[in-house]
């Protein structure tokens, strides 16, 4: 989705910020651009559509000069993704240079009453009008740029995160944000500015997270000052944020996502980290222990999310209500915000999100907490916005998940789940020692069995080969798992483009079974569980009906080998943490079968990592 970068000191501008559009690339985007003041004022806007690599070859040959200055990464939303449409916009009378990310829901209505007093317009964008609003309202009232800025703002209706640069000031930055990040990184006489923290972390790890509602005001020598809407002198909270280069990088791997698979018996011990007593057993997560009386008398919990983090709420779900005996809710965001839910005040929301920037997760926490529901977060993405305005919450230390295509969150976010409801079913005594201690010893061998697991590449690379051919797929899956085909089939669709749905297995009669043939693989999961052998019996129904079976079995099973095309063996583990397990052969498969279509892995067509907008 869009990306915001912004610099303000004494290097060379134009590299810098090019160097963060690279950084910001992973998220998706479809053009690029930059807006430069060189030292003597003159403002040089330069954007063209494709790669952030088509605008470096653009910018050969043109006056790139100045330490000033803001760039940006488009996602299109108002437009089609285009020379004119990408950002920087500038104003009408060329003084302004403004880029912007989220949706200005009323931009027709002010872009009527701004073309009636004569304004025209050269792209589709949303954005062009804000540009053209703060103009006019400066010029009209004859106020700063800053108050220009803040009244232009107070009559948005919509998300943003903006910068705006001016003609004969290389001094200053104005930046605002409403339900779309922006943060400010301090260097010492340097500003930077970006939307996603990560893209500047080599030269800062100072950050000042820009509040909803708040403009900030970058100036040369100059103190950080921040304004709300109201025009309040905002508070500024300098926060330290901690991650390695290295992090950011692909460390040999030909693509981020598989780099990330092949990462998860490290984060999921860093997840569990000091969070499991590896002597006792004893699982302890502050945010959960904290608020204990809270999950104690909670009525309800209701799971909020999109995509991958829906699915891993599914399966939280499945968790607390068999381990913690509490009814569980799983919707997905964009609905719930919408839908007039009824909440009550002894509700416990759960936000899930791996960026902590989803627009319609975070709506669905706003809405939770007006209502008065206790917000609980469990995001990857520290001090994100999801994670700062939920109550309390528990971050998955995952590290940056680059790859478009979730892999190392899905399962640091089971695995805090799995936590979760061991902590509070503790308490609340519905959980018993023994099944206690299978779980999070479960928990604690989980590396081991990652790395294991992990083995099983090459074999799917093979069987991914034999596939590639395939048009459509079905995933299956009962109890625990049935969210893991959910999530295998998403994988697939992502980054292969091959079409593929995720069933409970025992709903395939119900309609689904009509598809199949031997053109159509099912990818059946059939490790051993309490439906394991109804899961036989589906197998079974697939096969005499000639379709091709590809199982996920648990190491040693000899019944579905007799019956599959192809078996995948994983290690045993507790039932409930299963999908941790199954997963990871379900996104190796999904990654090598894109790899062999040419597919662009980490960066498929049409999609974002964070998704900022409606
Ligand atoms: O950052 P979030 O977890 O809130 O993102 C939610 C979805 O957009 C995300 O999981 C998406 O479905 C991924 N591309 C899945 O691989």
């Amino acid at each position: 989705m869009c990306g915001i970068v912004g610099y303000l000191g004494s290097r060379d501008a134009a590299s810098l910020l090019l160097k963060g559009l690279h950084r910001l690339e992973y998220r998706g985007y479809d053009s690029a651009g930059i807006a430069l003041v060189s030292p003597a004022g003159k403002l040089n806007v330069y954007k063209c559509c494709g790669k952030v690599s088509n605008l470096e070859e653009f910018l050969d040959g043109k006056d790139i000069s100045g330490t000033t200055g803001i760039a940006h990464t488009r996602w299109a939303t108002h437009g089609v993704p285009d020379n004119t449409n990408a950002h920087p916009h500038l104003s009408q009378s060329g003084r302004l240079a403004l880029v912007h990310n989220g949706i200005i829901e009323n931009y027709r209505i002010l872009k009527d009453a701004l073309t009636e007093s004569g304004f025209s317009f050269k792209s589709d964008t949303d954005s062009e009008v804000l540009v053209n609003l703060i103009e006019y309202i400066r010029d009209s009232s004859g106020c700063d740029l800053t108050e220009a800025v803040r009244l232009a703002l107070r009559k948005v209706i919509g998300a943003y995160a903006i910068a705006l640069v001016e003609t004969g000031n290389p001094d200053r930055i104005i930046a605002a944000r409403k339900s779309s990040p922006l943060v400010i990184g301090l260097g010492k006489d340097e500003y930077f500015l970006c939307s996603d923290a990560a893209s500047i972390i080599e030269y800062t790890n100072d950050f000042v997270y820009v509040n909803d509602e708040e403009i900030a005001i970058l100036e040369r020598g100059k103190q950080l000052r921040t304004v709300t809407l109201d025009n309040e002198e905002g508070h500024i909270d300098i926060r330290k944020l901690e991650l390695s280069i290295s992090q950011l990088e692909k460390g040999g791997y030909p693509h981020f996502m598989l780099k990330e698979i092949h990462e998860q018996p490290r984060t999921i011990n860093d997840c569990i980290r000091g969070r499991i007593n590896q002597a006792t057993g004893e699982v302890s997560l502050t945010g959960v222990l904290d608020n204990m009386d809270r999950f104690l008398n909670a009525r309800r919990i209701i799971f909020v999310a999109c995509g991958t983090s829906w699915h891993a709420s599914l399966i939280g779900g499945y968790l607390i209500e068999s381990l913690c005996r509490i009814p569980v809710d799983v919707e997905y965001a964009s609905e719930f915000r919408y839908r007039n839910p009824v909440i009550y005040k002894d509700d416990i929301v759960v936000a899930v999100s791996q960026s902590g920037e989803t627009a319609d997760t975070l709506a669905a926490v706003s809405l939770a907490c007006k209502a008065g529901a206790f917000v609980f977060g469990i995001c990857n993405a520290v001090g994100s916005s999801i994670a700062r305005a939920t109550d309390s919450g528990a971050y998955i230390h995952v590290g940056p998940e680059i790859g478009v295509a979730s892999t190392k969150a899905f399962t640091g976010q089971v695995t805090v789940m799995a936590m979760m409801a061991l902590v509070i079913g503790r308490r609340k005594g519905t959980v018993s020692n023994e099944d206690y201690d299978i779980i999070s010893r479960g928990l604690l061998e989980l590396p081991e069995k990652m790395k294991e697991v992990l083995k099983v590449s090459e074999r799917i690379a093979d069987l991914a080969k034999i596939f590639t051919y395939a048009h459509n797929f079905i995933y299956l899956g009962r109890g625990y798992n049935y969210p893991t085909a959910l999530e295998g089939a998403l994988k697939l669709k992502e980054i292969s483009y091959i079409h593929a749905e995720g069933y409970p297995a025992a709903e395939m009669k119900h309609g689904a079974i009509a598809l199949i043939d031997a053109e159509m693989p099912t990818v059946v999961i059939a490790t051993r569980d309490h439906t394991y052998d109804k899961t036989v019996s589906n197998i079974e129904e697939i096969r005499s009906r000639g379709g091709r079976i590809i199982a996920i079995v648990e190491q040693g099973d000899d019944k579905v080998s007799r019956i599959a095309d192809h078996c995948i063996e994983v290690p045993p583990v507790p039932e409930c943490l299963s999908p941790i397990i199954v997963s990871v052969p379900l996104q190796l498969l999904a990654y090598y079968i894109a790899v062999y279509k040419g597919r662009d892995v980490d960066q498929p067509r049409n999609l974002a990592k964070s998704v900022t907008v409606e």
